[in-house]
């Protein structure tokens, strides 16, 4: 069968370049020649006994996030003859199941289960089905997978939301739940214009939150407050709250930061906290050396922060995706209406340039970028 998949080549030796008529991007200073292909695959025969507790997922959308960036990063080092097929999250409809399948049928809509081994949890439990998004390549078109590697979606979930939703709400249910927060107090969310924050903030206001963003992307601070945000500001004016110690913070007291690059505002997010405040995080902003780079020299000062997490009281949390019970809980809230996925737009056909500049380079996107299969 053909199967189509978007498609990274390598960059070392470009004169025997395969995809020579793709058209480069960079990314964080990465070369990336990226397109949509066709590829030639044997259907696997799922009655068969390796099969057994495996589904046969068709691809309806798929979209990439910050995972991606590190396949960019290995092809710098593989040759241009050479591809790697990407995307981080899909949506799809189940075609085919092996005969110990018990969870999933034939018809049913599904996305990944990107469930990450709890705090707490046992060895098993931390090797078996938790290790986190089931594939790398979600833009084949055909993708085998455990069958605990999927969930069902609710049928008024369309596909192009099934693409964008995972990841985000389930890593920002997971954050939710553990920093403790409850409603009528307040939140700080840096890096607003992440789909991880967008995610964070939706949630939040849901939960009766009130909520304070920073952002570095003038353009979206409308959007914020359409939302229900009660305060935008900007980026640079939270980081220099935590150059001064005497300085006015530009906002309340705040009980929760939830950030998404602890690279880019350990200092000011502590700094932001009551007594007995939490900071979580669950990524950095310096995964490649280009950003590293560019970020050189702004890192917060370790000793100055633990200063002020001991003397205040602060808990200090990290975050790694979610349970399957946190995605489940963000399907549900979808089906009852209480929480949206924003889409920046979708993508169709040929192009994948366009696609992939939306989704990595273009800062005034708001929301998720998504490719769907016609
Ligand atoms: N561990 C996990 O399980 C997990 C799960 C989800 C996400 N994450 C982490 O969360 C982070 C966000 O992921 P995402 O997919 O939501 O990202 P994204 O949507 O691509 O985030 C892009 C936004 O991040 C901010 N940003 C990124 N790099 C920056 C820089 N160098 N300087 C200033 N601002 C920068 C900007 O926000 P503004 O425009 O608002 O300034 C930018 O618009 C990543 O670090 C990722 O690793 C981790």
């Amino acid at each position: 069968v053909f199967v189509r998949a978007l498609g990274v080549f390598g960059t070392l030796q470009p004169s025997h370049a395969r995809g020579g008529d793709v058209v480069p991007l960079t990314v964080d200073g990465m070369l990336v020649r990226a397109t949509m292909m066709t590829l030639r695959e044997d259907p696997p025969d799922l009655t068969s006994p390796q099969y057994a507790r495996s589904v046969l997922v068709r691809v309806q959308a798929f979209s990439c996030n910050y995972r991606d960036k590190g396949c960019f990063r290995t092809m710098q080092q593989v040759s241009s003859r050479r591809f790697r097929v990407i995307g981080s999250e899909f949506s799809g409809t189940v075609v085919a199941v092996g005969v110990g399948v018990a969870s999933i049928a034939v018809g049913d809509r599904v996305i990944g289960q990107n469930a990450y081994a709890a705090p707490g949890a046992t060895r098993e439990e931390s090797r078996a089905d938790v290790g986190g998004l089931p594939t790398n390549g979600a833009s084949r078109e055909y993708l085998v997978l455990r069958e605990h590697a999927v969930a069902r979606i609710p049928e008024c979930m369309p596909f192009v939301t099934g693409a964008a939703f995972g990841v985000n709400a389930q890593t920002a249910f997971s954050m939710l739940r553990r920093s403790g927060i409850r409603a009528g107090q307040s939140a700080l969310v840096t890096s607003a214009g992440s789909n991880t924050s967008l995610a964070l903030i939706y949630s939040l206001l849901r939960h009766g939150v009130r909520v304070t963003a920073s952002t570095s992307s003038p353009s979206i601070h409308p959007a914020l407050l359409a939302l229900g945000v009660e305060r935008v500001l900007s980026t640079h004016a939270l980081r220099a709250s935590a150059c001064d110690a005497g300085a006015h913070l530009p906002f309340g007291p705040i009980e929760v930061v939830f950030d998404p690059f602890f690279d880019l505002h350990l200092d000011a997010g502590v700094r932001s906290l009551v007594h007995g405040g939490r900071y979580i995080t669950c990524g950095v902003a310096a995964q490649n050396a280009h950003v590293a780079a560019q970020l050189a020299g702004q890192s917060a000062d370790l000793a100055a922060v633990m200063r002020r997490v001991i003397l205040y009281n602060i808990s200090v949390i990290g975050n790694c995706l979610g349970t399957a019970a946190d995605l489940d809980a963000a399907l549900a809230a979808f089906a009852d209406g209480s929480l949206t996925t924003p889409i920046d737009s979708v993508h169709t056909g040929e192009n994948s340039h366009a696609f992939l500049s939306r989704t990595f380079l273009d800062t005034s996107r708001f929301g998720k970028v998504v490719f769907a299969y016609d």
